[in-house]
């Protein structure tokens, strides 16, 4: 992979190298963005952040608690999420599988895979009785954390399973076998409340709901949270929603302060005190294929992650 180096600037391939997206290594911190009133000790969310708990050291792992990371609308930070809290979930010594069920595979790509390069991803796991989902998980650069990965072939199991028996419970079969070796599952839904993310939703404990700091955000999650009710009604009543975490907040506009307190008002204690502040150290992180707790690990990102794992645990 090009990277830049000095004396190369002149040439064609040094002008190449500099148009390319190589990951730089980034300075470890960035501006730390003042999000609580001081004097009032309140939070970004305009109310005092509740008191979490250290987390528990475990002395044995699993069974795992499911999580979907969902919302219909794209682009709000569910993959971005599902990495970093699952990386911030490791260093709570938590085991975790992060599971991409979106057809795009972004969450493959963010942890350094080419999903189109793949033999086998969660669609052979679905589809084919014979394929162990062991033999498809695959490691990542954090040491406790897994990958069960996707590609664009996720996108004929949807149409598949709608002539199946039992279809929405395909991805409750695929996890059963593994639910014993991981103290969280985090499943990155696709943007849509279709098939797929109706499975996602069978098969989970809670829903944590990613929430855009944006005046539209608003209005889709009424029929998410309808469809989530439905989901608990007729296929699986142990479901909850475990939290809704605000993103891409900007705590320099009265617009995401706004934002931030018709949400509070909507949805009141399960939102999380920790909010997720808009920064290009996602985006960075995205190109170097890591979680941003490896990457700028005391960047202000990798502490709000962090301490949504304290919130994720402690609920
Ligand atoms: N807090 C944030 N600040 C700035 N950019 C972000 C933030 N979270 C995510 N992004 C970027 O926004 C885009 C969409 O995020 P992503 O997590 O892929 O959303 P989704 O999975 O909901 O579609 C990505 O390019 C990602 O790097
Ligand atoms: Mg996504």
């Amino acid at each position: 992979m090009s990277t830049l180096s000095p004396g190369t600037g002149g040439s064609a391939s040094g002008r190449a190298a500099q148009l390319s997206l190589a990951p730089r290594p980034a300075a470890d911190t960035d501006e730390e963005l003042e999000t609580t009133d001081g004097q009032r000790g309140l939070g970004p969310t305009g109310r005092r952040p509740r008191r979490i708990p250290e987390p528990p050291s475990l002395d044995r792992h699993g069974p795992a608690t499911v999580l979907a990371m969902c919302n219909q609308k794209g682009g709000v930070g569910k993959t971005t999420s599902t990495i970093n809290l699952g990386a911030a979930l490791t260093e709570y010594g938590r085991r975790v599988l992060l599971v991409d069920f979106d057809p795009q595979g972004a969450l493959s790509v963010g942890l350094g895979m080419q999903p189109q390069e793949l033999e086998q991803t969660i669609y052979n796991v679905i589809m084919e009785r014979s394929v162990d989902v062991h033999s498809v998980i695959r490691k990542t650069t954090c040491e406790q954390m897994d990958l069960l990965p996707s590609n664009i072939d996720l996108s004929a199991a949807e149409v598949q399973l709608v002539a199946e028996v039992g279809r929405e419970h395909t991805l409750l079969r695929v996890l059963r076998p593994i639910i014993d070796e991981y103290d969280f599952v985090l499943v990155d839904c696709q943007p849509s409340l279709g098939l797929l993310t109706v499975n996602a939703l069978t098969a989970s404990d809670g829903v944590l709901i990613p929430l855009e700091c944006e005046f539209f955000s608003l209005r889709g999650v009424a029929l998410l949270i309808d469809t989530i009710e439905k989901v608990k009604e007729r296929l699986n009543p142990k479901l909850d929603i475990t939290g809704i975490l605000a993103t891409m907040f900007d705590p320099r506009t009265l617009h995401s302060k706004e934002v931030m307190a018709r949400v509070v008002e909507a949805f009141g204690d399960i939102v999380f005190d920790t909010v997720i502040n808009r920064t290009v150290r996602f985006p960075e992180t995205t190109v170097a294929g890591e979680p941003i707790t490896r990457w700028a690990p005391r960047s202000a990102g990798s502490k709000a992650y962090r301490a949504l794992a304290r919130e994720v645990i402690s609920r």
